[in-house]
C-alpha cells in the first residue's frame, strides 16, 4: 500500500496543500525503496530533501497562524521544532556512521509519525481554524 495525500488532508491553502502533497511523494518513494531493500539509497536524499523543505514548509505554516491569532501557535510551533531537531540528530547519524540501517529505521519512524500526527491531526485542527479567515 502506497503512502498518499488524500483530500481530507487539504489545509485549503494551496502553496501549504502542495508542500503536503510533495511530502507525501517523498515519503512513498523513502517507503518503496525500503520495501525493494534499497532504503539506504534514498535515505540521505530524504534527508536533505527534508533539511530544506522544513524551513520553507514550517515558516509558511507559522506565518498563516500569527497572521490570523492562531490560538494553539505555540504547541503548533513547538512541534515544528521537534521535527526540526530530530531531523539534525538523523542528518548527524547520516554525517557520523553514513546510510545504515539504524538511519533508514529513524528516518520511517520520524516521517510516518509525522504523517499521521502532525499533518492529519495538528494541520488538519489547525486548517479548521483558518478556514473562513482566509
Ligand atoms: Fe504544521
Amino acid at each position: 500500500m502506497g503512502i498518499e495525500w488524500t483530500p481530507d488532508l487539504a489545509v485549503g491553502l494551496d502553496e501549504i496543500d502542495e508542500q503536503h502533497k510533495e511530502l507525501y511523494r517523498r515519503i512513498d518513494k523513502l517507503m518503496d525503496a525500503c520495501q525493494q531493500g534499497k532504503g539506504k539509497e534514498v535515505v540521505a536524499d530524504t534527508l536533505n530533501f527534508l533539511e530544506e523543505y522544513v524551513v520553507t514548509h514550517f515558516s509558511n505554516e507559522e506565518g498563516y497562524m500569527q497572521r490570523f491569532g492562531y490560538p494553539d501557535y505555540e504547541v503548533h510551533k513547538r512541534n515544528h521544532a521537534y521535527y526540526v531537531n530530530n531531523l539534525k540528530e538523523l542528518k548527524d547519524l547520516l554525517a557520523e556512521k553514513g546510510p545504515g540501517v539504524e538511519l533508514v529505521v529513524r528516518t520511517n519512524v520520524m516521517v510516518i509519525e509525522w504523517l499521521n500526527n502532525h499533518i492529519r491531526k495538528m494541520d488538519t485542527k489547525m486548517a479548521a481554524f483558518l478556514s473562513g479567515k482566509i
